[in-house]
């Protein structure tokens, strides 16, 4: 399973992020990719349109909050996902990070609300308290990796630390730089189940090629 995190890069927003999402579809009803193989993770203001108008394709959010429906002016409740049809939220990602004392019940809260959460770590200690929220699946992503074309596979000692930690316990993701076919190959060889990836393919003149060339290892 690769996640496309489309972030708020201008080449995968509005009008963009349709185009990616049709062309995703368009992939997948053609036989050449098997939708599912992939999440699309779209701005949230895309969010609500792109998952009435994509029914055969996986759309997630990038975000979520623990907040109640009512007055909580600019978050994002996991009521507002399930009105759109959303089950699944990234949580925790490195630019936009929520660590802290309410945490692990942040997360138990969420969840309990209908939405599986895809918890972004930078470290084991973060896995381990995504691990005691009972997180549906943690991704390991080192800060300095993400958007660099450097992949986390060239870090294997860390990944298979992380791996170690989460497998068998919940859905291991890793992300940061993946950029090729044979990057996502390495990761699948180390024992990840998922993948997050963002610029690689965003950011790729072809992306119709890229998207054939990552989900087709
Ligand atoms: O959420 C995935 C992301 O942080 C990795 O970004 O651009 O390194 O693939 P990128």
């Amino acid at each position: 399973m690769i996640i496309f995190n489309l972030k708020t890069y201008a080449e995968s927003t509005g009008k963009n992020a349709q185009n990616i999402v049709e062309m995703l579809e368009n992939l997948t009803s053609e036989g050449k990719v098997a939708g599912d193989k992939f999440t699309v993770a779209p701005s949230v203001l895309d969010i609500g349109h792109l998952r009435k108008q994509f029914r055969n394709i996986n759309i997630m959010s990038q975000n979520v909050s623990a907040k109640s429906p009512g007055s909580n002016t600019g978050w994002i409740t996991p009521e507002n996902l399930l009105g759109n049809e959303i089950t699944f939220s990234l949580y925790n990602h490195s630019e936009n990070r929520v660590l802290g004392s309410s945490f692990v019940e942040d997360i138990r809260n969420i969840q309990s609300r209908g939405i599986k959460l895809i918890v972004c770590v930078e470290n084991l200690d973060e896995a381990a308290l995504a691990l005691e929220a009972e997180a549906f699946g943690i991704a390991y992503e080192p800060k300095e990796l993400i958007g660099s074309g450097v992949s986390v596979t060239t870090k294997p000692d860390e990944v298979i630390a992380f791996l170690n930690l989460v497998k068998g316990r919940t859905m291991p993701f890793v992300g940061a730089g993946v950029s090729t076919g044979e990057d996502v190959l390495k990761c699948k060889e180390l024992g990840a189940e998922g993948i997050i990836l963002a610029s690689a393919f965003v950011k790729a003149q072809d992306k119709e090629a890229k998207a054939l060339e990552l989900l087709n290892v």
